[in-house]
């Protein structure tokens, strides 16, 4: 698969299958020098971790990283850095009776079309088990942004189905299981996922990133803008159907002077009195928080029995039992934060040369 790798001068590239040995990601291209623990990558993966709560799937990982190179007397070297985490709770055996099927809505046949076999266990390259090698590499993007500009990640669960959150509080966003920054609605939320769960169905939902303290002038036009390479880290996400910056597609229903963010000078700073823009224009951060919104689709693993057909064609019902999270943006919270960690440090390292004065 020539499509495992990401960035341009941070550059990751993930590898391995949900019921491989292991899963894990090479990042090239980070700095010497940055101080690196495995700490630092654990605490991250601990968030996007199964079976935190009675709203994820049971699958029992405990996600246990290990930094194979790239780093000497705890500093990164300028070399690769390698991390491997090993998948030890696996369990093939409820794929077995399905293995000549195709699940509806997840990639069986796309992915037996292209290649022409298939792994049929856990997804594969499918599987967000892959998104292991993204958040691992994601907690180097957020420490090296962290440490040189303050630049701060969060994301969290706006909507569950219909459930919205009516207010955005970011202190609350770890203290309830569904990552919602509005503890009532968070309730709510929670409610109708065990409800999905025991109808043998599943939700989706809406992710939002905010970024705070990014400098103007990341982006590089015309084809590298920052919410074109947002987008593509957001959408590379599986499960992801659509993305927004900003006001997003609400702008379609607003008028000029409703949408254009107002300049003025704050502190000495121009800034912007309102934000519809997301914190980016023409493709170039603006200063603002960067604020961008993923939708998430209902899992398709689900228990209910489904009509598909069989890899020669022949109709057939399914129901697909083993461990799956029956609504994906808790864990999928953790997953976008990294993906734009990830946009951000490799444009922040490639607008160092966007000056001739500044070199
Ligand atoms: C954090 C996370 C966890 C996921 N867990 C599951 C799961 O348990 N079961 C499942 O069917 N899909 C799960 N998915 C989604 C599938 O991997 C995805 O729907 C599938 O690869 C098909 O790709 P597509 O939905 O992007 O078209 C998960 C996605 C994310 C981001």
């Amino acid at each position: 698969m020539a499509g495992s790798s990401f960035g341009n001068l941070f550059v990751l590239t993930t590898w391995g299958e949900s019921h491989g040995k292991a899963v894990g990601v090479v990042v090239d291209g980070c700095p010497a020098g940055l101080d690196l623990k495995e700490e630092d990558i654990q605490k991250e993966l601990d968030r996007r971790r199964v079976g935190q709560s009675r709203v994820t799937s049971q699958r029992k990982e405990e996600d246990r990283v290990e930094i194979l190179s790239g780093i000497f007397e705890g500093k990164t070297t300028g070399a690769p850095i390698s991390m491997i985490v090993y998948n030890k709770d696996v369990d093939s055996s409820k794929y077995e009776s399905i293995k000549h099927l195709f699940r509806p809505g997840h990639a069986d046949y796309t992915y037996q079309m292209k290649y022409g076999l298939r792994d049929y266990r856990g997804g594969a390259r499918a599987s967000a088990r892959e998104t292991v090698g993204r958040v691992a590499a994601g907690a180097i993007a957020k420490k090296i942004l962290w440490e040189k500009e303050q630049i701060r990640i969060i994301g969290y669960t706006k909507q569950v189905g219909r459930f919205k959150a009516q207010k955005i509080d970011f202190s609350q966003i770890e203290q309830n299981i569904v990552r919602c920054p509005d503890p009532e609605v968070a309730k709510q939320m929670e409610e109708a996922i065990v409800q999905a769960r025991k109808q043998g169905d599943s939700l989706g939902g809406i992710v939002e990133v905010v970024a705070q303290h990014v400098p103007p002038g990341l982006g590089e036009p015309v084809f590298d803008k920052l919410d074109a390479d947002l987008a593509k880290a957001l959408m590379s996400i599986p499960a992801v159907k659509g993305v927004e910056i900003g006001t997003g597609f609400a702008a379609a229903e607003m008028l000029g002077s409703e949408h254009n963010d107002p300049f003025t000078v704050i502190d000495g700073k121009i800034r912007t009195t309102r934000n519809h823009a997301g914190g980016i224009l023409g493709g170039i951060s603006n200063g603002e928080d960067i604020i961008v919104r993923m939708v998430v689709k209902p899992t398709s693993s689900i228990l209910k029995t489904q009509q598909t057909v069989d890899i020669f064609g022949h109709p057939a019902e399914i129901r697909v039992e083993g461990r799956h999270d029956p609504c994906l943006c808790p864990r999928a919270v953790p997953v976008a934060e990294a993906m734009v960690a990830l946009v951000l440090v490799d444009h922040w390292l490639r607008n160092k040369v966007s000056q001739f004065d500044k070199l």
